[in-house]
């Protein structure tokens, strides 16, 4: 898999995903078999980069493998001028966010309802691809509604405009994340236009994921909340993709390194405050299938303190490698 000038070591991206793919997160599923990872979107509005929230967002040039930053926006010369920031502080490639339904993102028309508005779609591609000499990738859903899927029609604008790569989503923004994601569409969409297609919707294990590309015939695959908990998935679907064998699971205790690992990176990351609340989401996604009670989860959220944090969990896979 190639975008522009670079390839990746394999065709499995973790995707953007906002309060989830910091950058402790992405070095992780980076680690565990990735072939790129995406930032959380960054909005266009340079307004709001000065936060703490969206400084923490942006990439910075030591991290590892290829850097992909996705910005959201709907004027075309501020999506331009956001691009060329992120450029210029290290972005290797510009990913633009057409796909998020957040009623957040959408009430100023941006992420998956600019679907609707075709021009404005190409006025944004042309003036993004224009500012930046870095490769330009767009993510989308296959439409705004199952009756208006104009997935094929928005794939050829954005391969007319110069996007390199182009990852769909299987569902249209009024699906939100309900029913299961189709790939019909994205089938249809690898064969009208000749630029990477990525598909991405419910990629959960290694089958499905060699599924979805048989299907499809897409370039590579998009995981996302697949990984949550489970950063080593990568790894799993990497090796069945080339052996078309299964990995024997995770031993518990390599996921407790790896958790405790994530967890002291947080803390260091946001601060142990912060750090310690983020934790909380993380480890609950990955005890999901250890901890079937939710005792532990519910006395792990109410500590405020990070070495109470990691002192907790060493002492629950302690007690869970006695049993
Ligand atoms: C918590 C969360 C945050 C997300 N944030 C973004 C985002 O910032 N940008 C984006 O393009 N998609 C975002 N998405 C959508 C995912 O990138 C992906 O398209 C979607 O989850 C479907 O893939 P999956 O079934 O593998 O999770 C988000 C999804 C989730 C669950």
């Amino acid at each position: 898999m190639r975008i522009g000038q670079y390839q990746l070591k394999n065709c499995l991206i973790a995707a953007p995903m906002a309060g989830v793919t910091d950058r402790p997160f992405r070095s992780l599923c980076y680690d565990m078999g990735a072939g790129m990872t995406v930032s959380e979107m960054l909005s266009s509005n340079p307004q709001v980069w000065k936060t703490d929230k969206s400084r923490l967002r942006m990439v910075h040039s030591d991290e590892l493998g290829i850097r992909s930053v996705q910005i959201a926006g709907s004027d075309p010369a501020d999506m331009a001028a956001a691009a060329k920031i992120n450029a210029e502080s290290g972005a290797q490639i510009i990913d633009i966010n057409m796909g998020c339904p957040a009623k957040k993102v959408n009430k100023k028309l941006a992420g998956s309802a600019l679907l609707r508005y075709p021009d404005l779609v190409a006025e944004i591609l042309s003036a993004v691809v224009n500012a930046v000499d870095v490769p330009v990738t767009l993510k989308i859903r296959t439409g705004w509604s199952p009756d208006e899927r104009n997935c094929v029609e928005i794939a050829r604008l954005a391969e007319r405009c110069g996007i390199q790569a182009l990852t769909i989503h299987g569902r249209t923004r009024e699906c939100l994340f309900k029913g299961e994601a189709e790939y019909d569409s994205i089938r249809t969409v690898k064969q009208s236009v000749s630029i990477p297609i990525i598909a991405n919707g419910d990629i959960t294990d290694p089958l499905k994921a060699r599924a979805v590309l048989d299907y499809t015939g897409a370039d590579a695959l998009m995981i996302g909340r697949a990984a949550q908990g489970r950063p080593w998935i990568f790894r799993e679907i990497q090796h069945y993709l080339d052996t078309g064998e299964l990995l024997p699971p995770m031993p518990i205790a390599e996921v407790q390194q790896i958790m405790q690992m994530h967890v002291r990176e947080l803390h260091d990351f946001y601060g142990q405050g912060k750090g310690t609340r983020i934790a909380r989401k993380h480890v609950s996604w990955y005890l999901k299938e250890h901890a079937p009670d939710d005792q532990f989860r519910r006395s792990f959220n109410a500590i405020e303190d990070a070495s109470e944090q990691l002192e907790a969990l060493e002492a629950y896979f302690e007690n869970f490698l006695r049993k």
